[in-house]
């Protein structure tokens, strides 16, 4: 496994539309092995293809592994997809692709969803709560939104400026 290297905003990459994954194959597992590395190893508790520079439909989630004493529970998706959602939840959101940047967003409470897990079988599930409000915002990833874009002008704004300083200091 390898550590890849976590695009932030505002690479113009994080706003491509995502190709779906036409075959979960070796190389496919890879890159999801990879992510979940790369996304333990930043923490996060998401990960979206899209955000270390792969235009494709592939997401990593563990909700799980950052509580203390719970075992890593990881979640691999290709193509995921909400296919049905209720509820609304505000949840204060952060990212990896915009660090030390933290806003409420309000979301669906509740989603069924579903996608091809590692081995390329279909598999769908329900999810409240914390990890509803993570695959919303992965699979935003994937259609080159990011959750700043769910948030006021103002702080959007505010946010990127503060990347742009960031950026800058990291030259
Ligand atoms: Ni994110």
């Amino acid at each position: 496994m390898a550590i890849l290297k976590i695009l932030t905003a505002p690479d113009k990459r994080l706003k491509q539309i995502a190709q779906p994954v036409t075959k979960v194959d070796d190389a496919l597992r890879k890159l999801m092995d990879d992510m979940l590395e790369t996304m333990y190893a930043a923490p996060g508790i998401g990960l979206a293809a899209p955000q270390v520079g792969v235009a494709k439909r592939v997401i990593v989630i563990d909700v799980e592994h950052v509580r203390e004493g719970s075992l890593p529970q990881p979640i691999f998706l290709a193509n995921p997809e909400i296919l049905e959602q209720e509820g609304e939840i505000r949840w204060e959101e952060g990212c990896l692709s915009v660090p030390e940047f933290f806003s409420e967003v309000v979301r669906s409470a509740w989603v069924r969803a579903k996608g091809l897990n590692r081995y390329g079988q279909e598999v769908a599930f329900e999810a409240e709560g914390i990890l509803a409000v993570c695959l919303q915002h992965e699979i935003d990833h994937l259609n080159g939104v990011l959750f700043i874009d769910h948030i006021s002008r103002l702080k959007r704004e505010l946010a990127l400026a503060k990347m742009k300083k960031k950026n800058k200091g990291d030259d």
